[in-house]
């Protein structure tokens, strides 16, 4: 072995040309997906107060808002539906109205972006329930997993039918990508892939979410979502989905996850997504707001670093503005 001095790692680092020669990590907008929430009863966008620059979309804002996220070159679109409050009930029945506001946002978005972008919907239940659990209660208040299963398997043929290409089930309920991939085959939709949220942990970071949805939860989602220090259950979440069906997996949260990420980059041969979430975003924001670090350089980096990780794609309300900024167009 060489010793010092010959061996500096510095004569690599000299210059930007270098530096970016010997990168072993790039960015590309096509690995970014914007997560992208449509709100009904809204005629025009609005600014969701606890993550600056994201809105709720009306049916017609989202228009534009795709065609700045082909033109950016993105991957493609994530869509949450947020439905009037009047409409939540306990089965979250607006979610299998086809003219509920997600469905109605997925034929949108399908019609807007042809062939620039991939159109993919967040399946679950919480947004269309008045108690905000991401799925149906039994008679102890208790989500009930497998009478969950039935209402997943008619949202995800709903989605199919709108036009959805990659439905992503994310309420943690077991089974539920089994479940998912035979109610859209047994309706001609074997083409649709799924990605499932296969490691997702209960996470504090979710908080600006549960505003942008307008959440009516109380409590919390810990008898469904993962606990937060086991990384080995990770990795059965992971493999039981893939059993299962899965097209894709993904990590969720991104940054207090990237141990859970690099394992399962290693463990599996479909690509593997992650989910750089709600309260990851705000909270670049807020310090960059208060002038405590640079929003841009921060915010690539955080992005950058789930990427190093293992993540084949992330999902980030960053993505549009990212993807600019790395073509020299932000
Ligand atoms: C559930 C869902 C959540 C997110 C995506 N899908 C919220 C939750 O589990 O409470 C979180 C996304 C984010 O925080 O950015 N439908």
């Amino acid at each position: 072995m060489s010793v010092f001095p010959q061996v500096r790692g510095r004569r690599l680092r000299t210059t930007p040309a270098l530096r970016r020669l010997v990168a072993e990590t790039r960015l590309h907008p096509a690995d970014l997906i914007l997560p992208v929430f449509v709100r009904e009863g809204i005629s025009e966008a609005q600014p969701i107060a606890s993550m600056p620059g994201v809105v709720h979309h009306s049916l017609e804002s989202l228009k534009p808002a795709l065609a700045e996220a082909a033109e950016a070159g993105i991957g493609g679109v994530m869509l949450f539906g947020v439905p009037l409050d009047e409409k939540k009930d306990a089965a979250g029945s607006g979610a299998t109205d086809p003219d509920g506001i997600l469905n109605r946002a997925i034929r949108v978005a399908a019609d807007e972006a042809g062939d620039a972008l991939v159109v993919q919907s967040d399946l679950c239940l919480d947004e269309f329930t008045d108690h905000g659990h991401c799925g149906v209660l039994d008679a102890d208040g208790v989500v009930d997993n497998d009478a969950t299963l039935e209402r997943y398997r008619d949202m995800a043929v709903l989605h199919a039918e709108a036009g959805s290409q990659i439905i992503a089930p994310s309420g943690m309920m077991d089974g539920q990508v089994a479940a998912i991939r035979d109610a859209l085959d047994a309706h001609g939709h074997q083409d649709r892939a799924i990605l499932a949220y296969a490691a997702k942990y209960a996470s504090a970071f979710y908080g600006p979410f549960r505003e942008a949805v307008q959440s009516s939860l109380t409590g919390d989602r810990r008898t469904y979502q993962m606990d937060n220090g086991n990384r080995r259950e990770g990795q059965r979440e992971v493999a039981l989905d893939l059993e299962e069906g899965a097209d894709i997996v993904m990590v969720k949260p991104a940054m207090s996850y990237l141990d859970v990420l690099a394992d399962t980059a290693a463990s599996s041969d479909v690509p593997v997504w992650a989910y750089q979430i709600s309260g990851e975003y705000s909270m670049i924001h807020a310090a960059a707001q208060n002038g405590w670090i640079d929003l841009d350089a921060a915010s690539l980096e955080s992005v950058l670093g789930i990427k190093r990780a293992g993540a084949d794609a992330i999902l980030t309300y960053f993505a549009v503005d990212l993807a600019q900024r790395l073509t020299g167009r932000g």
